[in-house]
């Protein structure tokens, strides 16, 4: 029912009398009041005036459901949606609820998490407000072979979402980040629950960088926010609907695989790709020329005596980023 408010005020961007909300949801004034009163205890910012009833005038400075739905377009993901003050793993958090059997599309947030993860077991840090962790939850019927394209499908979202709403020349550095000039701005990990022959669930995760003047010095060099890049606070709210729209788009659109446009697009957008890179095969380090990325999200790297290599996990370091 806040939900319901919040839209109906949005939409209106004028004054809503009480009795006109009451009629438009079927309930009391009492419950349209008492809503009202949570909703400004949420961060909203509602005038009310003695007969002329509620106005909208601001939203939440802080990640709030209401406010993310207000300028959502999808059809499900982020139809279900939860936002916790604080949390160990948003990914953590959500395979939980996946294992209890929630529905594909449901989108966790968290303002702060305690033991955020990256790739390879390394540490994502989120601290208060500073960052967006999102963890969206999809139930694809596909084996668990054609997963990997989920990630890199979700970083040609964020590209888009970040180069729309924040108006920054974000690429994708292959597989997981996206960056913004030499700096990673977004982190991605994506992981699967499956059966032999059948994926049960993903739960991809998606590290922002908000709103960071600084960062510690031993990755200062190599990590930016969008704050650092624009000079400017964003509406963080708008910013996640604009992202998960962008995500149903991608994902569903293009049936969770990159072939087609979506392989063009992201080819497009990727900076590993003429560069040098160097990955590793066991125990040795090999260096070549990132050329592509196949169907299947792997890099094709040509290798000094003309032969390609495709590479499909580990680390990957690209000559001139990091
Ligand atoms: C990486 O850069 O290695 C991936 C970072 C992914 C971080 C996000 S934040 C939301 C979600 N919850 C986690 O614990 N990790 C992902």
């Amino acid at each position: 029912m806040q939900g319901k408010i919040i839209k109906l005020l949005y939409n209106a961007q004028d004054y809503v009398s009480g009795q006109q909300m009451s009629d438009s949801l079927g309930v009391s004034r009492q419950a349209i009041n008492k809503a009202v009163k949570s909703l400004k205890e949420k961060g909203f910012k509602i005038r009310s005036v003695t007969r002329k009833g509620y106005l909208l005038e601001k939203f939440p400075a802080v990640l709030c459901e209401e406010a993310v739905k207000c300028y959502l377009n999808t059809k499900f993901i982020g139809r279900n949606l939860k936002v916790l003050d604080t949390v160990d793993s948003t990914n953590d958090y959500l395979k939980k609820l996946a294992e209890d059997g929630a529905e594909a599309g449901i989108v966790v947030l968290a303002r702060e998490q305690t033991a955020g993860k990256g790739r390879l077991g390394r540490e994502w840090v989120s601290t208060k407000d500073n960052g967006i962790a999102l963890s969206l939850l999809l139930r694809p019927e596909l084996a668990p072979g054609e997963i990997s394209s989920i990630t890199p499908l979700s970083g040609l979202a964020m590209c888009r979402a970040i180069n729309d709403f924040c108006m920054l020349d974000s690429r994708i550095k292959w597989p997981n980040d996206i960056i913004v000039g030499k700096k990673k701005l977004v982190g991605i990990l994506t992981e699967m629950a499956a059966e032999a022959d059948r994926v049960k669930y993903t739960v991809t995760g998606i590290g922002i960088n908000v709103k960071q003047s600084v960062f510690p010095d031993d990755i200062s060099h190599k990590a930016t926010s969008i704050m650092l890049e624009t000079g400017r606070h964003i509406d963080q709210n708008k910013f996640v609907a604009i992202i998960l729209n962008y995500l149903e788009q991608e994902l569903v659109l293009n049936h969770y695989s990159l072939g087609g446009q979506a392989a063009a697009d992201y080819q497009k957008l990727c900076a590993t790709i003429g560069r040098q890179v160097t990955f590793s095969r066991g125990k040795r380090n090999i260096s070549g020329m990132a050329v592509s990325v196949n169907n299947s999200g792997e890099l094709d790297v040509m290798l000094s005596n003309g032969t390609i290599a495709t590479v499909n996990s580990g680390d990957v370091t690209v000559q001139g980023i990091y």
